[in-house]
């Protein structure tokens, strides 16, 4: 593996999107994740880019709504002093768009294509994205998976990450998985005997971790600070792929058909992820003239 502008450590990339596995980096000090220039972010983005919540686990309130709207930076101050107490959230979707995120983004972007590239499953992060995670001390995120691939890097405080292999019928049977990957359905609730299977990490500041696709976990953070987080998401070309051929099964599931497992036949994954964006626009077109 060479040199890596923002990575450090021991790093298999054959273990990617197989086995979630720590990492170092370098990113801990960098101005743009430094609070000072995230309270810059949030009054320079739209409100569609900045999620608040004042529960423990819902993202879905609306950060500027809940806001004075005529200085953003004083009340970032007031949210953030909150953030100590409140057990909430602030997530900062697509930073990456914002011109101090420029270079720590090419940066990123072409770590992960080398890392790719080592694994041999493309030439750079497809739909890449960055989000940017404030959180409470002692706010827990519950069990959940991604619908990409993920490296996730802590810039502050503390957390235990417990996150769980991919595509293992136990833990997230094959029709939840393809059903919450496909949008169309919740997972099922979380099971206390699944923490069996965890690979549990404290995770401090300076350390990453690789989230494999689909891979399910669960976040509590420590209760000394307040936490920062950065993650970044992509799909690999197995990983879009494997997205696909899901949704593909996702679909013909309504028609009595039980699809082989994706992840097996690298042919046959091939094939489903062809053929879904036909399966899609035929459903459409079906759904269109009941
Ligand atoms: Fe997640």
């Amino acid at each position: 593996m060479k040199n890596l502008k923002c990575f450090a450590g021991d790093i298999d990339p054959l273990k990617l999107d197989r086995t979630p596995f720590g990492l170092n980096h370098k990113l801990a000090d960098h101005p743009a994740l430094a609070i000072e220039n995230l309270a810059k972010v949030i009054s320079d983005f739209p409100k569609e880019k900045i999620l608040h919540s004042k529960e423990l686990n819902n993202l879905s309130k609306n950060f500027d709504t809940e806001m004075d709207s005529t200085n953003h930076e004083v009340n970032l101050v007031e949210v953030i002093e909150n953030i100590r107490t409140s057990k909430s959230y602030i997530a900062i979707k697509n930073p990456e768009l914002h011109p101090s995120f420029k270079d720590l983004y090419k940066d990123l972007t072409e770590d992960i294509s080398n890392l790719l590239q080592a694994h041999g499953t493309g030439t750079k992060p497809l739909e890449p994205k960055l989000w940017v995670f404030i959180a409470s001390p002692g706010a827990i995120t519950p069990f959940h998976f991604d619908r990409t691939s993920n490296i996730i890097m802590q810039i502050r405080g503390s957390k235990e990450l417990a996150v769980f292999p991919p595509r293992v019928d136990e833990i997230i049977s094959q029709r939840d998985t393809e059903g919450y990957v496909d949008w169309s359905t919740e997972l099922p609730p979380w099971r206390e005997e699944l923490d069996l299977f965890a690979h549990k990490f404290n995770f401090k500041k300076g350390e990453a971790i690789h989230i494999p696709f689909v891979s399910g976990h669960y976040v509590k953070n420590g209760t000394d600070d307040i936490s920062i987080s950065l993650s970044f998401f992509f799909h690999s070309d197995e990983t879009l792929r494997w997205s696909n051929a899901m949704k593909f099964n996702n679909r013909i599931r309504r028609f009595g058909v039980s699809p082989n497992p994706v992840g097996i036949k690298q042919g046959l994954d091939k094939i489903k992820a062809k053929a879904f964006p036909l399966v899609h626009r035929m459903m459409s077109l079906m759904r269109g003239l009941k």
